[in-house]
């Protein structure tokens, strides 16, 4: 996605203003996954999954876009599982291409993958998946991170 400076700060105002308002965690973390979804044409399906290092296994949270059969997924295990194991943002921009990919719709072309950390421990993940081939850059990546730290508190 494009942005500039001021849009970035103006995004990242808004998940902060989200993360601090009052709800429950689970509704926050919607909220996030709603405005994520609304701010960025591409993004189709938002969500998020909680990690359980221990068990190496990764449990939906809240997400926006169409249900999803893959509500636990081990690590190691799709792109979402990979993410898990390398600790470190995922990128697909054709999930044509990938072998080790679990499908949710034939409609996703795409997806991003952003680990959310507690100290260095995995706390969950950032999922995004997208309709569109290719849509990720950078920009992309560094917003999403920057995301991922606002909301790591309330995982
Ligand atoms: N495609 C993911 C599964 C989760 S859904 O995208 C919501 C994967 O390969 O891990």
């Amino acid at each position: 996605m494009y942005y500039t400076e001021q849009e970035l700060d103006e995004i990242i105002t808004e998940a902060k203003r989200i993360v601090s308002a009052d709800g429950s965690n689970q509704e926050k973390l919607k909220a996030v996954c709603e405005f994520l979804k609304e701010k960025v044409k591409y993004y189709d399906w938002v969500g998020f999954y909680i990690a359980d290092e221990e068990k190496r296994l990764l449990t939906l949270g809240p997400f926006v876009g169409e249900p999803t059969e893959h509500t636990r997924i081990s690590f190691g295990q799709g792109i979402c599982g990979q993410a898990a194991e390398i600790k470190k943002p995922f990128v697909i921009q054709d999930v044509r291409k990938e072998t080790n990919y679990l499908s949710c719709s034939v409609k996703v072309m795409s997806e991003i993958v952003i680990p959310i950390f507690k100290g260095d421990k995995i706390a969950g993940e950032l999922d995004i998946d997208s309709h569109t081939v290719s849509p990720f850059s950078e920009k992309d990546t560094n917003l999403l991170e920057k995301i991922c730290e606002i909301v790591a508190p309330l995982l």
